[in-house]
């Protein structure tokens, strides 16, 4: 078990947990909150399969338990969802010093942390992330928040978990495709921050991962002890510390914006978009030109595409990265890759070396 812990101003801190059984949370939590009655935001899905165990925990720890079940999926990220649990907890006697206990992936975890945010001005959220997503990303950093129909994310609060509980071992049932969504991102730390972690997965497969649990415990804690650290620094997004997260994620929202959400995972898209950042990077002399081609193979080993699968429209395209919230004044701000292991931020980039690198992914 190692634990990570993440300190905010004003004296706040919480602590992630990786690689602790869920049922065990019961009794850190009780350590953590006042409040004896805990509600459980999960989707049904997740919940028949990790539930047990953890509400087992909650209560041999005293807590009076509720389960609340959200639909499962990212269509139902909504305030109309959101707005079902108001009620719930009220019957549940929730008051301002008990958790809510999110229960599942990073759709899950930014309603209900949302939730939590929201109800009786505030009341303390645990993360239990399930998918290798929510655990290396979404779980950290306190951004909750729902969809509007006009894009992503737009009606939201920052609100830290109290606590940070993984259990790796609830990853078994994860369909590989989300396992390979999640490594898009483990793959992007190790290109912003961990030049040995590049170099284990340049050995490692998701065979190797999925029955090697010390190294998969690994890689979730140097993961979330990356985004952690960032986000100490730079909680609210203020001082453009955080924008550093977003390597391949202008290139990649805009593939996401332009297929409708349907054809790439956001891992899948992102892939494409790291690839198209080392692009950039060497065109603007930034990384090495003959390295490239190793980024590619890097997230081919992981199964992730490393250009476009069919072309899409150039205007939408462009389009979509001039809406990215990174830009500023409309002139795109893209995060780079410096030699391995480091990145940063450029902007001023020319239509032509745009143009080109996007021709290079396929988009
Ligand atoms: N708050 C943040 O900082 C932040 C950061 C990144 C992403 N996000 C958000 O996270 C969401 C994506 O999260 P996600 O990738 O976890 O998707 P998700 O929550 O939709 O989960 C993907 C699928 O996996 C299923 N699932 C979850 N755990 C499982 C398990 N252990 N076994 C089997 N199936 C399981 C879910 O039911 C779902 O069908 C998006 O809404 C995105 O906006 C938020
Ligand atoms: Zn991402």
């Amino acid at each position: 078990m190692k634990t990570i812990s993440v300190p905010l101003s004003n004296g706040r801190s919480h602590r992630l947990v990786v690689g602790a059984p869920l049922e065990k949370l019961g009794a850190a939590l009780s350590r953590v909150v006042t409040g004896r009655r805990a509600l459980v935001v999960s989707a049904a899905p997740i919940a028949r399969v990790h539930g047990a165990p953890l509400v087992r925990g909650l209560k041999k720890a005293g807590f009076a338990v509720s389960l609340a079940l959200v639909p499962d999926g990212e269509r139902h990220k909504q305030l109309r969802v959101v707005q079902t649990l108001y009620p719930q907890a009220l019957a549940a006697g929730l008051d301002r010093r008990c958790p809510v206990v999110a229960l599942g992936g990073g759709v899950v975890g930014d309603m209900a942390g949302f939730f939590a945010a929201t109800y009786l001005r505030g009341v303390p959220v645990v993360q239990v992330p399930t998918t290798l997503l929510a655990m290396v990303d979404s779980a950290i950093g306190g951004k909750t928040g729902v969809d509007l129909p006009e894009g992503k994310n737009l009606v939201g609060a920052f609100w830290q978990p109290a606590l940070v509980w993984m259990d790796p071992s609830t990853l078994r049932t994860l369909p590989d495709r989300q396992w390979r969504t999640g490594m898009a991102e483990v793959i992007k730390y190790g290109l912003i921050a961990d030049k040995s972690m590049v170099k284990l997965l340049e050995r490692k497969t998701l065979a190797d991962l999925k029955k090697d649990p010390r190294l998969l415990a690994n890689l979730i804690g140097r993961s979330a002890a990356m985004k952690a650290r960032v986000v100490s620094r730079d909680e609210r997004e203020t001082r453009g510390l955080r924008e550093i997260l977003n390597l391949g994620h202008t290139f990649g929202h805009a593939i996401e914006t332009v297929t409708g959400y349907r054809d790439y995972t956001h891992g899948e898209a992102i892939a494409v978009g790291m690839c198209a950042s080392a692009r950039l990077g060497a065109a603007l002399g930034a990384f090495p030109v003959s390295a490239v081609d190793r980024v590619d193979a890097l997230f081919r080993r992981w199964g992730l595409p490393v250009r476009a699968r069919r072309p899409l429209p150039r205007a939408k395209i462009l389009h979509a990265m001039a809406k990215d919230k990174k830009t500023i004044d409309g002139r795109f701000r893209f995060v780079v890759p410096v030699g391995w292991g480091s990145a940063k931020v450029v902007s001023d980039v020319d239509r032509g070396t745009l143009d080109a690198v996007l021709s290079a992914v396929g988009l």
